[in-house]
């Protein structure tokens, strides 16, 4: 039998399926503007999670270790970018080695309906050729399962690889960053992915534009 819930902030009902399985009622609204959430912390994705928010400093961006979160946490956002890096793909089946493989089965008990998702994604061209920012895309496919909207996918010319699950159509889902090879890059890139996606992001904007 399913059962009303609400979380310890009282802010939305959550229902339990017979297996136990936490899901959003649909009409939770998202409402804050711009959530930023990241892990691992003290590295190169902290670096990135952090030189993001400065750059988006105009839209007062909420910033988040994931470690110290539930996922519950990105409902409350209608515009979530989500940083990760890539160690290895046995570690994404690991739990203790990076905090998104026990998040991501988290995430799965959600629903991100009314949600943009940009994902930053950390990797290494030169050691891991065949495995570039894979993480990003094991990422992306959690984010889809949930019916989260993607943004901010990038073309692969500026990049140097063999293969990455964060392919789709030919081009990565979000953006790759190389902290290792390429960090003299990482700051233009991020300018110019935040160009791309900010319109994306604005909810004013869109519906303007629906208007017309
Ligand atoms: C054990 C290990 C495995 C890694 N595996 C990959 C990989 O499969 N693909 C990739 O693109 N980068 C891989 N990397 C590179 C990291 O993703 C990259 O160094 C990233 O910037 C690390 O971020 P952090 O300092 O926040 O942990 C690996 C790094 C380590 C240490």
């Amino acid at each position: 039998m399913e059962k009303e819930q609400k979380d310890q902030s009282g802010n939305f009902q959550l229902k339990a399926d017979l297996e136990g399985n936490y899901l959003l009622n649909k009409g939770h609204k998202a409402e804050k503007n711009i959530g930023i959430f990241y892990a691992p912390s003290g590295g190169s994705v902290h670096k990135v999670a952090r030189l993001i928010k400065q750059k988006l400093a105009g839209e007062q961006p909420d910033i988040f270790v994931i470690s110290e979160i539930t996922p519950f946490k990105l409902l409350d956002y209608r515009n979530l970018i989500l940083v990760c890096s890539t160690l290895g793909r046995n570690t994404w089946e690991m739990e203790q080695k990076d905090p998104w493989s026990s998040f991501i089965p988290q995430m799965l008990r959600l629903r991100l309906e009314g949600r943009r998702v940009a994902i930053a994604g950390l990797g290494d061209h030169v050691s891991y050729p065949n495995n570039f920012v894979d993480g990003m895309g094991i990422l992306a496919q959690t984010v889809e399962e949930i019916g989260g909207k993607l943004i901010g996918a990038t073309e692969t010319r500026d990049y140097v690889f063999n293969d990455s699950r964060a392919l789709k159509e030919g081009r990565f889902i979000g953006l790759p960053l190389d902290e290792d090879y390429e960090s003299d890059k990482t700051e233009g890139r991020i300018e110019q992915w935040l160009e791309k996606i900010r319109p994306e992001m604005s909810i004013e904007l869109e519906e303007k534009r629906n208007r017309l």
